[in-house]
């Protein structure tokens, strides 16, 4: 039994489902299904044993301590946040509160719980934190890409909220010698992602022949990971990592915003052609520059590869194909979660929300 958090959400659900597809371990689900945690995500395990959701918050102290009472879970895998750096300059409270106030009181949930372990399950008990790249803060063009001894530079809410819980998470381990682990990853994209972040919007936005807005010069650079590969550098970490650890996850694909959005509507262009025989570049749009935004991230993975074993599965080609192909089949989802339907889907499928 693992309890994950945030497993609604877009690389939350991606694990899960990854999860049990390899494994018969039961997953506990414990999210709060913001407009970002979506349970169609995870229709096809209805009815599967091994899935139990519960619908709250990783602030809620005592309902995590009676969760990991029940359940006693010898991993917990911790996704839960806010996530979209847009947002988080817009309105940086949800991102102290959920990623910095919420992680402390999951932390203190499992301190308490791993306590009252015995000693074989105490050592065998791991606390897996996800945290991202963004960190490290803003790369020049002739940098080394980050590695784990790169200084935190976090440059937005939402990287300087990160940086926080991997600070307390660090904490954790260092001062009561909680099992803790860190992961750091690069931009993750594929199934399951909410149209706010680049990809997924780009592909909707053209799709529905609206601007396809890009940032500034569009020359800012992001390291891309398929989210599959993501979820299996996470397994590899929990079963193998070493405590007190944080490992590097990332793609080894850098690509300027401006050529992803070229190459999203190349292979629309070949997929799924405007009915007017125009390119989707027609579309792109240069729009008002993010504020403080971070030229360049790139992940040096190759602890986790040296130590581990671990490297993507995924080139950037055959993940966007796979990807552009999954929302040209899951157009329905789309709509769902962008009209705000699928929440009528979880009150209809489960109940009223508690
Ligand atoms: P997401 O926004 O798609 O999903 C976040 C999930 O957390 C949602 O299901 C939401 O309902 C849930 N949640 C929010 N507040 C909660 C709370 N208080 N209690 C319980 N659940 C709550 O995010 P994502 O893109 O899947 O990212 C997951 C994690 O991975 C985050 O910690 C993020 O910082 C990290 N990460 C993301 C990327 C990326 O490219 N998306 C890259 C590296 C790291
Ligand atoms: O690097 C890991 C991070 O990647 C994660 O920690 C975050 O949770 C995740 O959201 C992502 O952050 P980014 O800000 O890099 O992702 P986003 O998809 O929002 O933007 C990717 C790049 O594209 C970024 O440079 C901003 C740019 N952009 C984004 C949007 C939404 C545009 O040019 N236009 C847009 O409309």
């Amino acid at each position: 039994m693992i309890l994950v958090t945030g497993g609604a959400g877009f690389i939350g659900s991606n694990f899960v489902l990854d999860w049990l597809a390899a494994f018969d371990d039961p997953i506990i689900n414990l999210d709060a299904l913001t407009y970002a945690g979506n349970l169609e995500n995870l229709a096809a395990l209805d009815g599967d044993p091994r899935h139990v959701f519960i619908h709250g918050s990783i602030g809620d102290f005592e309902r995590v301590a009676a969760l990991l009472a029940t359940h006693q879970p010898r991993a917990i895998v911790h996704f839960a946040a806010e996530s979209h750096v847009d947002r988080s300059i817009h309105g940086p409270e949800d991102f102290i509160q959920t990623n910095i106030v919420g992680t402390f009181r999951l932390l203190e949930a499992a301190r308490a719980y791993w306590n009252g372990l015995d000693e074989a399950r105490k050592a065998a008990f791991r606390f897996l934190h996800v945290s991202t790249d963004e960190v490290y803060g803003s790369l020049l063009p002739g940098d080394a890409a980050f590695t784990e001894a790169h200084r935190y530079e976090p440059n937005s809410p939402y990287s300087a909220s990160k940086a926080a819980s991997d600070h307390l998470a660090r904490a954790y381990h260092h001062t009561y010698g909680l099992p803790v682990l860190t992961t750091n990853c690069s931009n993750n994209y594929g199934p399951w992602q909410f149209p706010e972040k680049l990809i997924p919007l780009v592909i909707h936005n053209a799709l529905a022949g609206k601007p396809l807005p890009i940032y500034g010069d569009g020359q800012q650079i992001r390291d891309w990971l398929y989210v599959a590969d993501h979820c299996r550098a996470i397994r590899r970490v929990i079963e193998a990592g070493k405590p007190g650890e944080t490992y590097n996850i990332g793609g080894w694909n850098e690509k300027t915003n401006l050529d992803v959005v070229k190459t999203l509507c190349a292979m629309l262009d070949e997929l799924q052609p405007r009915t007017d025989g125009q390119a989707y570049t027609t579309q792109i749009t240069f729009v008002t520059d993010r504020p403080g935004h971070d030229r360049r991230y790139a992940i040096d993975a190759s602890k986790l590869e040296r130590q581990l074993g671990w490297k993507p599965a995924e080139t950037f080609e055959t993940g966007i194909e796979k990807t552009v192909r999954w929302y040209l089949d899951h157009q329905a989802w789309v709509n769902n979660v962008t009209s705000g339907a699928y929440r009528e889907w979880v009150g209809k499928h489960y109940g009223a929300p508690a």
